[in-house]
């Protein structure tokens, strides 16, 4: 990543809000799949289909790893359980009642990128797993009801960190949201702890994600041998929910909304 934060014209803000659509409705097709017994390749693969059909091509398939991992393998992330994020779809992992799955996809459409994910109950998880993902959800609608214009990155961070430490979770801390436009990763990124009133100054134009990763124990994570997959240190649950969002002029506009 470097340092400058590109203002993103209308006219790329229109087509980011064009992919941001797709991606919601990538997921909203995804989400009655999700069921005790479907395997992740298998969304997966459905994923990869409907993405083509719709124009678009899977943005995390082929993504450069870092240092020694290989490229992603997937069209979509799938991250059950303790699992954080990056989860690598599988035809040996097959959904079970009581799993929660976060499914995360980002297509590119006309060469931009949308990236959003929801986590999903199978079945009937645990009390404590539905609480963390609805914490988890409410963390996502607090980050976002932080951006406006003049306020500063830290805002945003602050804002989820407090609600999800208030029910005792933890936020994690090693991976964040982006920037995003024509590039998948790019600054600034958006820690999901932090400040109020600290970090860089929301400007309108500014297109990033807002992705926090919520933990039932400690926030640290392990890396598995695969190079991707990220796991909670302690074993225990953790959930995700991700928009793309643009700074406006007045406040801030959700871009992975599906309003049909
Ligand atoms: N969609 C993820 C994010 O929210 C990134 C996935 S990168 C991949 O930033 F290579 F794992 F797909
Ligand atoms: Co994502
Ligand atoms: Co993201």
């Amino acid at each position: 990543m470097g340092e400058t934060i590109t203002l993103l014209s209308q006219r790329e803000i229109e087509k980011m809000r064009r992919a941001g659509r797709l991606a919601a409705k990538l997921l909203d097709h995804l989400a009655p799949m999700v069921k005790p017994g479907i395997s992740t390749q298998e969304l997966n693969d459905e994923a990869e289909r409907w993405t083509k059909e719709h124009g678009a091509i899977s943005a995390p398939l082929g993504y450069p790893g870092a240092q020694n991992a290989p490229p992603f393998p997937k069209s979509i992330c799938t991250s059950i359980n303790e699992v954080i994020c990056h989860g690598i779809p599988s035809p040996e992992r097959i959904l079970q009642d009581g799993d929660i799955i976060n499914i995360d996809v980002t297509p590119i459409l006309d060469g931009y990128h949308g990236d959003t994910s929801r986590t999903f109950l199978v079945g009937t998880p645990s009390p404590v797993a539905q609480k963390l993902v609805a914490v988890t959800e409410e963390c996502l609608r607090l980050g976002i009801a932080a951006v406006k214009p003049g306020g500063r990155v830290g805002d945003i961070g602050a804002a989820i960190q407090a609600y999800a430490e208030s029910h005792g979770f933890s936020v994690v801390r090693d991976f964040v949201g982006h920037g995003i436009s024509n590039i998948f990763h790019t600054p600034p990124q958006i820690p999901h702890y932090g400040t109020k009133g600290k970090g860089k100054k929301l400007r309108p134009g500014m297109v990033f994600t807002i992705e926090p990763m919520i933990n039932e124990g400690t926030w640290e994570h392990t890396l598995l041998a695969d190079g991707w997959t990220a796991v909670t240190k302690d074993g225990k649950l953790s959930a995700q929910f991700e928009h793309t969002v643009a700074v406006t002029q007045f406040g801030v506009e959700i871009l992975t909304h599906n309003d049909d």
